[in-house]
């Protein structure tokens, strides 16, 4: 029997991503609108879309739009919206191979380095199946490539890996339907955004120090001028649509966005501070909107319905310790609102048992 997701189970992301918002997402709910219904979404640095999930599920966007640079991220999220009864088989076999009972660490190794010395064509069901393999079975979820672009992370020592789950997986390619995915760098993100469309972008962090680790995520790295960049590109955005953008609080960035008419806002969030500390520890990040958010209301709009801020709360609760957190999340069983169960009813996620 295919097994289905119980009603109101939240998804959650199927990717571990340095630098994932899954346990920023309660601190940003009063941050951005309760509601997109009627307006579209955008996410131009998607990685695993923790954001993204949250809106999709609690927003009721009328259409939303994910672009990254990083064209394998792109491929997964594509071959999990349009082929997932194809990429099921393949991931199974990748664990099979990697969580076989009695398999040695050596065999288990040959197996993860052969996957990961192998090169399928770029945006097949093959490449999506072995990215996300690498990206359960490495260590820790670091995504890391050499000057030609090929992955090279070392493989992680996790007993036995989930790797995927199939329900899970089913469930977001019924929310991915009708989602544009596109391999885009963000200089170009402006022709994908309409007139009154809700963006959020989670740029590459501005390292804090010289001491800090820092993910590149592409062959190239973000420097200062995309930060620059970028900070332009808002700065045009802002007169045809609202923005949230997160970085951290290195001076540079926050002297980037010192500008009138933009409103900075801290949270506070638990990473890994420096290559040195051997631990997590808390440390401030910085949020950026072009509109004034406030705990009950953002820039004018409707305060949220109030079934809509407790999913959110409840989302992010489940969703709190990253993105490596349960990839399912069930609801402590408050109803939707109806135009967030209009919306995901539309997308197949209403009432299934
Ligand atoms: C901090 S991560 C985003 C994490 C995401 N918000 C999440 O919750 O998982 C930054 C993302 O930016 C992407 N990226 C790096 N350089 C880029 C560029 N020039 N244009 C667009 N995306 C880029 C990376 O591939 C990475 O997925």
């Amino acid at each position: 029997m295919t097994p289905t997701l119980p009603a109101l189970q939240r998804i959650a992301p199927f990717l571990k991503w340095v630098g994932g918002k899954g346990q920023l997402l309660e601190q940003f709910c009063p941050l951005m609108p309760a509601s997109l219904a009627g307006r579209g979404y955008v996410e131009p640095f998607l990685g695993s879309g923790a954001v993204f999930w949250d809106v999709i599920q609690t927003k009721n966007p009328s259409r939303c739009t994910l672009l990254d640079a990083n064209a394998e991220v792109v491929n997964l999220f594509v071959q999990v919206r349009d082929k997932v009864e194809e990429l099921l088989p393949l991931l199974g076999e990748h664990r099979r191979r990697h969580n076989t009972p009695g398999l040695s660490e050596e065999d288990r190794k040959a197996y993860y380095y052969g996957v990961r010395a192998a090169r399928p064509a770029g945006g097949t069901v093959e490449a999506a199946a072995r990215f996300l393999y690498l990206n359960k079975t490495c260590f820790n979820g670091l995504y890391r490539v050499n000057h030609k672009g090929e992955f090279n992370v070392p493989m992680g020592s996790y007993a036995s890996p989930a790797i995927f789950d199939a329900a899970h997986l089913r469930a977001a390619s019924r929310l991915l339907q009708g989602v544009r995915i596109e391999t885009s760098s963000f200089r170009d993100c402006e022709r994908f955004i309409a007139d009154g469309d809700f963006v959020y972008l989670d740029p590459p962090y501005e390292p804090m120090s010289a001491t800090s680790s820092f993910t590149a995520y592409t062959k190239d790295a973000f420097t200062r001028a995309d930060q620059t960049a970028l900070r332009d590109t808002l700065l045009r955005l802002a007169s045809r649509c609202q923005w949230m953008a997160s970085n951290s609080t290195a001076e540079f960035i926050e002297s980037l966005y010192d500008q009138p008419r933009l409103f900075k806002h801290h949270v506070q969030a638990s990473r890994l501070i420096n290559s040195v500390s051997a631990g997590r520890g808390k440390i401030q990040e910085l949020v950026v909107t072009n509109y004034p958010a406030t705990q009950d209301r953002v820039g004018g709009m409707e305060p949220a319905p109030r079934a809509a801020q407790d999913q959110s709360r409840q989302l992010s609760l489940w969703n709190r310790g990253g993105t490596d957190g349960p990839a399912l999340a069930r609801d402590a069983g408050s109803a939707p609102s109806p135009d967030i169960a209009e919306g995901l009813a539309r997308r197949g996620l209403r009432g299934r048992s």
